[in-house]
């Protein structure tokens, strides 16, 4: 299962709003059409927007500092997307596709190593937040490319709302796979790891501070909390292109807020994401192997 792939000068989007019910592929030829498209969430997920706007930057290598200008705009948490127009920017335009293709064979093969490396630590029953499969990050992903690499028997799915990354995405990955698995609510959580339901938990990342405290979907940090209390081993799976150690710390990370009307009220706050502080994380696993605190990036 892939997010994406480029052919002939077209940017293939599979648009993941419309699954699981339909598998459809947008076809974009211009940078407005990526930028929007990682706006909308029909491509998401950190490692995923970075090559989808490493691409989409070499789409409009003609203006090569408008087009990296219009998609830095799209989305400020994932700082791959940042690292990633930056690499373009400094290939220039005639260097621009082919660096893009570079970072989307980088990122496959870090997560078969985030998968190799973390595959060791994670058995048993585990819970996992959001999407962070091959649809967020290209190859097996990284939260479940280590599920995938471990000795897993049963994996909690948070529907993860209001978007449904979870019940829609990490189910449909996992159903694919033939692993066991059930969605739960995300306010499930507490009640699942006071029952003793849950051996580890692991996470993508969509950016990593300098001191280890990681940005990752809002309710990751209540998923860490609950863990600590609970004294489940709680993991992050994250290439090193998500981190940023130009954040000192997680106060530094943007968080972005989308409208409020992904949301079923008349008035609503909706922030996408939340900082878990570092000394809730057990074990960052990178491509470069499992780093455990203190974290110095
Ligand atoms: O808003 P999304 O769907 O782009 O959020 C995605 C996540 O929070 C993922 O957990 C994160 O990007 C890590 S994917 C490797």
């Amino acid at each position: 299962m892939r997010p994406l792939y480029f052919d002939d000068g077209v940017l293939h989007l599979l648009d993941q709003r419309a699954l699981p019910a339909e598998e459809t592929w947008l076809r974009c030829t211009a940078v407005e059409e990526v930028a929007v498209a990682i706006e909308t969430l029909a491509v998401r997920g950190a490692p995923a927007i970075g090559v989808a706007a490493a691409y989409g930057a070499a789409l409009g290598a003609d203006d090569l500092d408008a087009a990296i200008e219009r998609l830095a705009r799209t989305r400020p948490t994932a700082v791959n997307l940042h690292h990633a127009l930056e690499r373009v920017r400094a290939a220039g335009p005639e260097r621009a596709l082919e660096t893009a293709r570079a970072l989307e064979e980088r990122e496959v093969a870090a997560t078969e190593l985030i998968g190799r490396h973390g595959g060791e630590l994670v058995n048993g029953r585990v819970i996992t937040h959001c999407n962070a499969g091959s649809l967020a990050c290209m190859g097996v992903g990284t939260a479940l490319g280590v599920i995938r690499a471990g000795d897993v028997d049963h994996v909690w799915v948070p529907e993860t709302r209001p978007l449904l990354q979870g019940a829609r995405l990490t189910a449909y990955e996992l159903a694919q796979d033939g692993i066991a698995h059930e969605v739960v609510t995300d306010s499930s959580s507490g009640h699942l790891m006071a029952s003793d339901l849950v051996d580890a938990a692991v996470v993508g990342a969509d950016r990593i501070a300098a001191n280890g405290d990681v940005a990752n979907k809002i309710g990751t940090y209540t998923l860490a909390v609950l863990a600590h209390r609970h004294g489940v081993p709680f993991y992050v799976a994250a290439p090193t292109s998500t981190i940023d150690p130009t954040a000192r710390t997680g106060d530094d990370i943007p968080i972005e807020e989308r409208s409020a009307t992904e949301l079923d009220a008349p008035r609503a706050r909706n922030w996408a994401f939340d900082v878990t502080p570092h000394e809730l994380v057990t074990a960052i696993i990178t491509e470069q192997g499992v780093v455990r605190p203190p974290y110095a990036f």
